[in-house]
């Protein structure tokens, strides 16, 4: 079957890891018989500057057309972007692994979390006011977001042979929310008895986090402590480069790297393709063309196992382009 991938390269170093991406992506269909047409999207800072708009309506439809999305990066305007695709499309899963690669010299061994983020709501809903001297964000939670994120994580913990789920919270201090929040992960825990279910507040979870990460395997949490929490957790298995997403719904789906547009690095050629790739290969995976998306984390696994070629923020000094190459030699 060939299957439509919508691509948004965006802004900063996201059109050169998307580049790189497409290019392993085209080498594994060309090895396997994989069928894969991508059309190319704009949006963000830079056609936000040309135009005025940040994300076109015509971007928009053609990723509901599509069968899947792969975006790299933008800038300052995400919260134009991302976020409305997120939202508009119900993509109510974001789902944020943060794993131990072998040859990775990263702060920590033995870690494989996933990370279960709250993706439609919470202050993400971006609802508020602003005075002068003051603002109102609002955190909003419902029942029904939280049921679905709540049974989204139960049901990938017990088809991937996870034990415990974790739910993160801040119940002590937003109850309103965060009690709200709770009833639905404690429902669900109910449901899937088979599966250990434990309650940590966010702030004593991001030091567990960094003393002990591998006692954690499924974490659900709300959006921001999710975004907050997916940050660190990349930070310590080896960085942003290495870090892939999905954002779910019942029917579309779109993959990111965790990273954002990496001003400081941009233009010079060095920025980490992987987190990208590895993105795509979860895209594979959801699109059901699983030999295909385990030949390319395989591939990734055996480039960063040989520790020969490797981008700056892994201590190597190798470029974005002779990673892609040394993947496609691995596929
Ligand atoms: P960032 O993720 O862009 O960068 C944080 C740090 O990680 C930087 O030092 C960067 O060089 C490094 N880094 C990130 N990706 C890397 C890669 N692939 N290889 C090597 N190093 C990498 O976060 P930021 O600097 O806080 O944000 C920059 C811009 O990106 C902001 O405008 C923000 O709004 C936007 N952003 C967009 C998205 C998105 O499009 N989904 C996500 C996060 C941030
Ligand atoms: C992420 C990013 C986005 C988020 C921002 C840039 C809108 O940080 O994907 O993690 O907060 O979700
Ligand atoms: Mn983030």
């Amino acid at each position: 079957m060939k299957h439509i991938i919508a691509t948004i390269p965006g802004d900063g170093i996201g059109p050169e890891v998307m580049n790189a991406t497409t290019d392993i992506l085209q080498a594994l269909a060309d090895k396997t018989g994989l069928k894969l047409k991508f059309t190319q999207l704009p949006a963000g800072d830079a056609y936000k500057e040309k135009t005025g708009v940040a994300l076109p309506q015509e971007t928009v439809d053609a990723v509901k057309a599509a069968d899947a999305c792969l975006f790299a990066a933008v800038g300052n305007t995400a919260k134009e972007v991302i976020l409305p695709l997120r939202q508009t499309l119900n993509l109510y899963a974001n789902m944020r692994p943060a794993k131990t690669y072998q040859g990775v010299d990263a702060l920590k061994q033995n870690v494989d979390i996933m990370i279960v983020r709250e993706n439609t709501e919470c202050l993400y809903k971006m609802v508020g006011y602003r005075e002068r001297d003051w603002g109102i964000n609002m955190r909003i939670i419902t029942r029904e977001a939280s049921d679905r994120i709540a049974h989204h994580a139960f049901h990938y913990a017990e088809k991937n042979h996870r034990t415990k789920v974790t739910a993160v919270h801040k119940a002590n201090v937003l109850d309103y929310t965060d009690n709200v929040f709770l009833e639905a992960t404690r429902a669900a825990a109910e449901e899937h008895p088979s599966i250990r279910y434990e309650e940590h507040i966010v702030d004593a979870c991001a030091m567990k986090l960094v003393l002990a990460p591998e006692t954690y395997q499924v974490i659900v949490t709300t959006n921001m402590f999710g975004d907050i929490l997916s940050d660190l957790a990349a930070g310590l298995v080896g960085g942003l480069g290495l870090a892939p997403s999905a954002n779910i719904g019942t029917d579309k789906a779109i993959f990111e790297p965790v990273h954002g547009s990496a001003p400081d690095i941009a233009g010079k050629g060095v920025a980490n393709p992987l987190a990208t790739t590895l993105s795509a290969a979860m895209m594979l995976e959801w699109l059901r063309e699983e030999e295909a998306a385990q030949r390319l984390e395989d591939a990734v696994t055996t480039v960063l196992r040989e520790r020969k070629v490797r981008t700056p923020d892994l201590g190597g000094n190798n470029t974005t382009r002779e990673v892609a190459e040394a993947v496609k030699n691995r596929l």
